[in-house]
């Protein structure tokens, strides 16, 4: 199959990368000029372990190309991939399609022949419509047809994710579609990965209702939290007693600082504009949304309080700054609210991150980045565990304890054993479990 993959960001590379693996002819096309230059000398646009390897690999092959140009990279596709940005669109939390039109729009003005057009982009619900329509308007050739095929990758992981899926959900109205992508999908079928054929409207309604129960996941946990350090509870010990429990899973019931990153907020406030437009309200979503947005404005109070009740004047080291570990993704990264709170309550901050300090320079001011976590310690009053990178959990904590100034150690994943933090001369304050007991013992 000849495969064009528009947009080659986090979705678009990977998946362009994994088809050709999987021995398709892959064209990735992106807008921006700088990122293909980089991939034509070998450099990689986005930090994703493994994907440096499978794109050189598949480039020598022959297989993967990357081009700024669609027109000449669309004659001979049997299907194209659209995999463009969805954000936040500024003021009203829909998702801003003008990226999805635009790539439609182009991709009619470049077809040659019919090809399948696939949107892996997280879309709204009558988006495949939508971009049917414009293809029409646009002179498509006849035959052109528009199926859903959304991704559910999780950066960090995105190689295994995709060639190892929980599942492939294709929405289509037509044979040929599903036809085509069950051939682009065949290798898969080894692994035993199920294929979901339904309608484009559905296909399109998962994306965003996987991401909303996940993200709700998260709220419910972050919630018992709260509740288990009034209460004397341990919420590590709750969510290990609820997740062996096969209807609700051990997975994505880690309590924290709230989730961030490049789809859970952006997706959760889209579905929150579609049910408002279809007038079918959704109260749970909306509360996720909100305790949420409450959460990550509350997670300097806890270094605030951590410091006696004041934030003036003080040094804040902060450890992780990406939304989580393995992505140098910083889009609505919990760091980014819980640094500009600290910097309002009148603390300086010196941050380090293994792999995002580049994507979050343009993003934070007066911020001072160091090379390691021992100079983000240096001085510091106290210290935040924002982002659980591996080489975070080995850290000598008296060398930590001894390069501080102040003694606190909060930690906002978990990460580290109270009682060896404590012992290591530092107070402790994690996510969900007791505060009056683990300050005693500080
Ligand atoms: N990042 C994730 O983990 C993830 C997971 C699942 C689904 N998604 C969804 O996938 C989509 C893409 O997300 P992403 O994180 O890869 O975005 P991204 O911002 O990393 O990449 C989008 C790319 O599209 C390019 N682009 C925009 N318009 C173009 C055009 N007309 N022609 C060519 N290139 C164009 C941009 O230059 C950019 O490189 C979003 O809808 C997102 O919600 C993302």
């Amino acid at each position: 199959m000849h495969i064009v993959m528009i947009g080659t960001g986090y979705v678009g590379l990977v998946s362009g990368a994994c088809f050709a693996d999987f021995g398709h002819q892959v064209t990735c096309v992106d807008k921006d000029a700088s990122k293909i230059d980089g991939l034509h000398q070998g450099r990689m646009p986005i930090w994703e372990p493994g994907l440096e390897a499978i794109v050189s690999h598949n480039v020598q092959k022959g297989r993967l190309t990357f081009t700024t140009e669609l027109k000449p990279a669309i004659d001979t596709a049997d299907a194209v991939f659209i995999a463009v940005g969805t954000p936040t669109r500024r003021g009203d939390g829909h998702a801003d399609l003008t990226y999805v039109y635009a790539a439609a729009k182009e991709i009619a003005g470049a077809l040659v022949k019919p090809a399948v057009i696939v949107t892996k982009s997280t879309v709204p619900v009558g988006t495949g419509d939508e971009i049917a329509k414009i293809l029409a308007d646009n002179h498509a050739p006849e035959g052109t047809s528009v199926a859903s095929n959304p991704e559910f990758l999780r950066e960090g992981a995105a190689i295994r994710d995709f060639k190892i899926p929980d599942r492939i959900v294709v929405g289509a109205e037509d044979e040929h579609a599903r036809e085509v992508l069950r051939e682009i999908y065949r290798p898969l079928f080894l692994n035993k990965a199920p294929i979901l054929f339904t309608g484009r409207r559905t296909a399109e309604l998962i994306k965003y209702a996987a991401n909303a129960f996940l993200a709700t996941k998260i709220s419910f946990i972050n919630e018992i939290a709260d509740l288990c350090e009034v209460v004397g509870g341990d919420v590590q010990e709750v969510a290990r007693g609820i997740g062996l429990d096969n209807r609700i899973g051990p997975k994505f019931l880690h309590a924290g600082p709230g989730y961030g990153g490049s789809c859970f907020p952006k997706d959760t406030l889209a579905l929150l504009q579609t049910a408002d437009r279809y007038g079918v309200p959704m109260k749970i979503v909306g509360s996720v949304v909100a305790v949420n947005d409450e959460r990550k404005n509350k997670m300097a109070d806890r270094v605030r309080e951590a410091l006696g009740g004041s934030l003036e004047g003080k040094k804040v080291g902060v450890l992780g700054l990406t939304f989580k570990p393995n992505t140098d993704d910083m889009r609505d990264a919990p760091s980014l609210s819980l640094i500009a709170k600290l910097q309002e309550g009148g603390a300086t901050v010196a941050a380090f991150d293994p792999v995002g300090i580049d994507a979050a320079r343009p993003l934070l001011e007066n911020v001072d980045f160091v090379a390691d976590a021992y100079a983000a310690a240096s001085d510091a009053d106290a210290l935040v565990l924002v982002t659980e990178w591996d080489e975070f959990r080995a850290l000598d904590l008296r060398k930590l304890a001894g390069a501080m100034r102040g003694k606190a150690l909060i930690d906002l994943r978990n990460v580290y054993e109270a009682d060896e933090v404590v012992r290591a001369g530092l107070s402790y304050r994690g996510i969900g479990v007791p505060v009056a007991i683990l300050s005693a013992a500080a």
